[in-house]
């Protein structure tokens, strides 16, 4: 198990690969469209780190911005119409105003069947799936007993939002520890745990209002957590809502994106990066 991580660099500090809080909003988002393009929605994967977009996309993204604002500025000067030319630059909200109701396979295509899911309790390996929204990863987790919102024989299937509800990291910076993994934390219990600032989330319970308690912070939002649903007449596994505070960077987990259309598929399962809390 990898026990590095970037823990210990300074926000804004030049890192390759690293996530938001240590690249700067621009490259984040560079390297967050980077990741998720790999990632189609409608899979369950774990993701692998890989490089950063060079800086010249990301300028010519700025360049392309300021395009866009121009050209707006001339039209409302020509017409006069404030209101059309923020119409024109700033695109409304994507989304959906439910939640879709979609079934979830392996990265290989065939379908995760809940009583004979892969990923055992003691099994750190990351399987991530974009819900609601195609650029949203969750983290798919077998826990050792059950636990609030869980399905499956044992009620121990679960999901959490893999993005850090303090300032956005993303896999493999976040994961789940499975009990014993670090003895001295939480009790020896399994945990959900954020290496780029030392959040820490407890998937066995579950906040007022939705979501992972909080073991440690600095974040100050619970996890927000999948509603998964058990079809005991094929095993079959489906993803039908969200509880919880809005995943970070949202107003509402529905909004700011493209929604997901069923089936999703998870990433390849992925090794996270991983340190035991202070
Ligand atoms: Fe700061 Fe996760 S982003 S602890």
């Amino acid at each position: 198990m990898n026990l590095g991580g970037p823990s210990s660099m300074e926000p804004g500090a030049s890192c390759e690969g690293c996530p938001r809080s240590l690249l700067g909003e621009d490259r984040f988002y560079a390297l967050r469209a980077h990741v998720d393009a790999r990632v189609p929605a409608g899979v369950v994967r774990r993701l692998l780190p890989g490089p950063a977009p060079s800086e010249v996309e990301v300028d010519e993204a700025k360049r392309n911005t300021l395009k866009l604002v121009a050209i707006g500025g001339a039209v409302a000067l020509g017409t006069g119409g404030l209101a059309s030319f923020l119409r024109f630059a700033v695109p409304p909200p994507a989304g959906s105003s439910t939640y879709p109701k979609v079934q979830l396979l392996y990265d290989d295509g065939t379908p995760v069947l809940v009583s004979k899911y892969r990923h055992s309790a003691s099994d750190n390996a990351l399987i991530v799936f974009n819900y609601p929204l195609s650029d949203e990863p969750n983290m798919l987790i077998q826990l050792p007993n059950s636990a609030p919102g869980g399905v499956g024989p044992s009620q121990s299937l679960v999901a959490f939002s893999a993005i850090c509800q303090h300032l956005g990291c993303a896999p493999p910076y976040i994961s789940y520890y499975p009990a014993g993994t670090c003895p001295s934390f939480n009790g020896g219990k399994a945990f959900i745990h954020c290496v780029c600032h030392g959040s820490s989330y407890d998937p066995s319970s579950s906040a007022s209002g939705g979501g992972a308690v909080i073991l440690s912070g600095p974040t100050q939002s619970p996890l927000p957590q999948v509603t998964l649903m058990w079809d005991q007449t094929t095993d079959y596994l489906y993803a039908v809502g969200v509880v919880g505070p809005p995943v970070k960077g949202h107003t509402s987990t529905l909004v700011g994106g493209t929604a997901v259309t069923s089936p999703v598929q998870t990433a390849p399962p992925q090794t996270p990066t991983q340190q035991c809390p202070t």
